[in-house]
Order: structure tokens, then sequence, then C-alpha cells
């Protein structure tokens, strides 16, 4: 019998999902489909009832969803919680479960591309403090690594360190960003800045020290101006699209029953849509 496995947001025809697990389900030859849905917030109750009639394996959460379907699952991780939204759902004897795998996709990408990274680290630069910001905190926390969080609105930055801190948190606005920078080992954009040709203005990628890793969730463009100033002044980068293919992993697996692997065929395949 045919697994089938889907993406539900609105829209959802830009999603690279669909891509990457097609390209999956080909390449480890699994009788299997994975479909995107255009899923209106008002149809996602009656979506949820399809799913516990046991049509689907599980699937991909994206915008604008990612928050609503807490109410719809019937038991979400304490993960999913702490982050704050739901990326995947996998349906077992009619109930759905709901997880975020975007804790791992950052840790997936970090390990493949900056070997060793965690080691020894003193302190992360954690640029934003939304919902990308708060998986990657619950990422570095896994790992024990101190975090400086730098937003450009203080209140949000507070609000994240009343739940995440007090041990080995810190918190501050933009405006230190180049004092704080100097103090990491890591410096990690959850902003959108870098998109559109933004950029963030005061940062003088200068005052780094040498042997930081710098790292970027925004893909669209792969060389975002921070990670291209990062590498003209010799030190390493990690471009975001990693972090995309490796949070797909754990639900490819729990789906289809095959850990899958994030190889440079299926980056490329990705990668040609970019451009578009
Ligand atoms: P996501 O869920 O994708 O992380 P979000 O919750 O809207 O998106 O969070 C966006 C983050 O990017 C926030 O930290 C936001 O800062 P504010 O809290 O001050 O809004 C940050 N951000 C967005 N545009 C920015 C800009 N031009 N300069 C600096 N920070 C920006």
């Amino acid at each position: 019998m045919t697994i089938k496995a889907f993406v539900i947001g609105h829209p959802i025809a830009h999603s690279r999902s669909p891509l990457i697990h097609g390209t999956w389900l080909a390449e480890y030859g699994i009788d299997g489909s994975y479909e995107a849905i255009d899923v209106a917030p008002t149809d996602l109750p009656a979506f949820f009832e399809r799913l516990r009639s046991g049509e689907f394996a599980g699937g991909n959460v994206t915008i604008p969803h990612k928050e609503a379907v807490f109410a719809l699952c019937d038991s979400v991780d304490d993960l999913a919680r702490t982050i704050g939204a739901v990326n995947t759902l996998v349906v077992k004897d009619g109930k759905v479960h709901g997880t975020n795998t975007d804790y791992l996709g950052f840790l997936g990408n970090l390990d493949a591309n900056a070997l060793g990274w965690s080691e020894g680290l003193d302190a992360a630069l954690v640029l934003g403090a939304g919902g990308a910001a708060r998986a990657i905190l619950v990422a570095l926390q896994s790992r024990n690594i101190p975090v400086i969080l730098l937003n450009r609105t203080r209140a949000t930055a507070d609000r994240l360190a009343s739940e995440f801190g007090p041990d080995g948190f810190s918190i501050g606005t933009l405006d230190e960003i180049n004092e704080a920078a100097a103090l990491a080992g890591l410096v990690i954009n959850t902003t959108s800045v870098g998109m559109h040709g933004t950029r963030f203005e005061q940062f003088d990628v200068g005052v780094l020290r040498a042997g930081t890793l710098v790292t970027d969730i925004v893909y669209t463009p792969l060389q975002t101006p921070l990670l291209e100033a990062a590498a003209a002044h010799g030190l390493r980068t990690v471009d975001g699209l990693g972090m995309l293919l490796h949070q797909a992993v754990p639900g490819f697996e729990a789906w289809f029953g095959i850990r899958p692997e994030v190889t440079p065929h299926l980056r490329a395949r990705v990668e040609a849509t970019l451009e578009s």
C-alpha cells in the first residue's frame, strides 16, 4: 500500500518540501507519495478529521498553520511547545501527534557542514527573537552553549529571556551588535535581514575573532550579505539551505521508515529552484 504524506499551508505552491521528499522517495525506491495541499485556515479542522481516518502517515505544516494546529493535535511534545510551533505531524492509530524538527535541522546542518562546531564554544550570538530564534535556542541549549541574544525590539528579547534564561543567557538590542560579536564563537542570523538586499548596517564583521563560524537561516540568497562579509574576512560560514534540508529528515523517517541522507544531489536539486 502506498504510504502517503503531505505538506499543508496557505498558499503552498512555493514549498520545497515536495521536491525534498520526492527526491528521497525516488532514491530509496519507496512506494510512497508526498503532496502539497492548500488548506485554508477555516478548513483545518476538517483536514484533521481526514487525518484521523488514516489516509496519511503524516506530513509537514507550514505558514500560516504552525501555531493553529496546536489546538487540533491529539498530542504535542514539549519541544514543540517550547518552540511555539508545530512543523511535523505523525498519525498513529487515528491520533495526530505534533512535533517540531527545526531545531534538529539547525543542529544537523552545522554537524554536517562545520565539523566540531560546538566543541569548546564559549558563546553563540543569536540575532533575532522570532519563531526561528526559539527553535535555535532549543538547539543551542541542548548542547549547553551560552547564548547572547540581540533583537531589534527589546521587549521581545526580554520575553525570550524569561523563558530560556537566566542560566547562560544574556540579551540586548542590535545597537550592541559589535560588542557582543567580539565575544562570540558562533553568529547566527535568525531574522529576515539578508533578503531583498537588506543587511545589518552597523555590523562590522571585522570585530569577529578568527575561527568564528557564521551562519544564516536566510537561504534566498544563499550567500547573504552577512555570509559574504564573513567569508571575505576569512571566517567559516554555513548557509541556511542545509537547515531546510536537515529539518526534513526526522519527518521522512517517521512516515516512511528510512532515515534519509542529505546528499549533494538533493542539495543541488533544491538549489536549482532558488534562482526562480
Ligand atoms: P520567524 O518566525 O520567521 O522568526 P518573526 O517571528 O516575524 O519570524 O521574527 C522575525 C524576527 O526578525 C524578529 O526578531 C524581528 O525583530 P523584531 O522583534 O524587532 O520585530 C526580526 N527582524 C525582522 N526584520 C528586521 C530588520 N529589518 N532588522 C532587524 N530585525 C528584524
